[in-house]
């Protein structure tokens, strides 16, 4: 075994075929069940594309009026959901409420099931669960932003789609068209990414034959990482570190200096430009223009031509969403809770495809560490090895 034997990072691994997604990083195009993603904002609400990642096709509109009603019916914050929120440190990390909530949703929704080959459940069970949680993941992230302000939970609003009643639900207030329009294009282009981490170890959890909730809990955990979804996060804080346009160079110098990783730039597949941030930057102008905000609009073109063109490093999705985001009035801490929303759609897709075709995922290591070594003064117990070798000599 060499070093060019091992695959740090999995980097450039093939290890399964997938239906759900496309990267192709080569024509920067990404395609969900074969669709362009920039096609899928530009036309589809978040409800019909999570209906496409789950069955393949686009729904009709007997299948979509379905999967709404199923999605409203699930809309309220459920009291064993809340309490386990409210157990939490009011600075504890949304990421982790989120992380907690879909434990309780996992546990009630698994209680009873004694054999633990039955909690992994069928087909048509993990794709109810998937639209359950779908329909749960609003009202939690929103009651995570408006316990951290003080404020008390508000009701969902049936008629209401998916997007506006996110808005509603997190603000309590009925969000301007142009705003639900931008947010939901959002929702759509953080749905899914192939075997990106957090899918992977949804994946990796899924193939030991564990449920639908364990595996989701797992790659909410992978997704808090700063290299993965925290990346939305800390746009925002490096945007308030530079403050305005005219900062950015001497802050990019010092940056550089000090080789800090830029966050919201740089992707392990795409190396030439990320295929949705021209729709989520499309979808930041508009939000620009609809609060009157200029200077977030030239900070971010400073920060993007500058590091483009000293490090030939492109901007990713988290870019443009992080003050997209900040714009609407969500709080830098609720930006990943945003992604887990958007991608619990894509994470069930997956699981769903990993159960129907599965092999438990268990890569080799080199080992490295040190040659075999005994524990000084330790004597093999003697009585033992004879009983040992007894019972091999009676089996002949
Ligand atoms: N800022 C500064 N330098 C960066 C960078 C960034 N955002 N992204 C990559 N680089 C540099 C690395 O330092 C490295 O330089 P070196 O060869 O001198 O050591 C080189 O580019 C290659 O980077 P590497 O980390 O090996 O690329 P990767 O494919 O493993 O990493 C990311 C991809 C996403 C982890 C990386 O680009 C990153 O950390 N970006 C910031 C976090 C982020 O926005 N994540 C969201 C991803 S959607």
């Amino acid at each position: 075994m060499t070093d060019t034997d091992i695959k740090k990072g999995l980097a450039g691994v093939v290890v399964d075929y997938t239906g759900v997604s496309k990267v192709n990083p080569e024509t920067n195009s990404l395609l969900y069940r074969g669709y362009p993603v920039q096609e899928l904002a530009a036309t589809q609400s978040f409800e019909a594309v999570a209906h496409l990642l789950w069955h393949g096709e686009l729904p009709s509109h007997e299948q979509l009026a379905a999967l709404r009603a199923t999605e409203r019916k699930n809309r309220a914050l459920q009291t064993d959901v809340k309490a386990a929120i409210d157990l939490l440190p009011l600075d504890a990390h949304p990421m982790d409420e989120v992380r907690t909530a879909v434990s309780v949703i996992g546990a009630r929704e698994t209680a009873g099931i004694s054999n633990v080959m039955d909690a992994v459940g069928t087909h048509e069970q993990n794709l109810e669960r998937s639209i359950r949680l779908f329909g749960e993941l609003p009202a939690i992230v929103a009651y995570g932003q408006r316990r951290r302000r003080g404020l008390e939970p508000v009701d969902a609003r049936d008629d209401l789609d998916y997007a506006a009643n996110f808005l509603w639900l997190t603000f309590g207030e009925e969000p301007d068209e142009v705003v639900v329009d931008a947010f939901n294009r959002s929702m759509i282009l953080y749905a899914e990414h192939s075997f990106n981490a957090s899918t992977f170890t949804a994946r990796v959890v899924t193939s030991t034959l564990s449920d639908l909730y364990s595996a989701i809990v797992a790659a909410i955990g992978a997704l808090k990482g700063p290299l993965h979804g925290g990346a939305n996060e800390a746009v925002l804080h490096i945007f308030d570190e530079i403050g305005e346009a005219d900062n950015v160079v001497p802050w990019l110098d010092e940056a550089l200096a000090h080789k800090r990783k830029i966050m919201g730039f740089g992707h392990r597949v795409y190396k030439r430009g990320d295929s949705r941030v021209p729709t989520m930057k499309a979808a930041l102008d508009t939000l620009v223009a609809h609060y009157g905000r200029p200077d977030v609009a030239s900070l971010y073109d400073a920060l993007e031509s500058e590091f483009v063109n000293r490090k030939g490093i492109y901007p990713n999705l988290d870019y443009p969403s992080g003050p997209a985001y900040n714009l609407i009035g969500f709080d830098t801490l609720t930006f990943t809770p945003l992604f887990v929303a958007s991608r619990v759609t894509g994470w069930t897709a997956h699981i769903m495809e990993q159960q129907a075709s599965n092999a438990l995922i268990r890569p080799l290591s080199a080992y490295n560490g040190p040659d075999e070594r005994h524990i000084e003064g330790y004597f093999p117990d003697t009585a033992a090895l004879e009983v040992a070798e007894r019972a091999e000599e009676a089996a002949g």
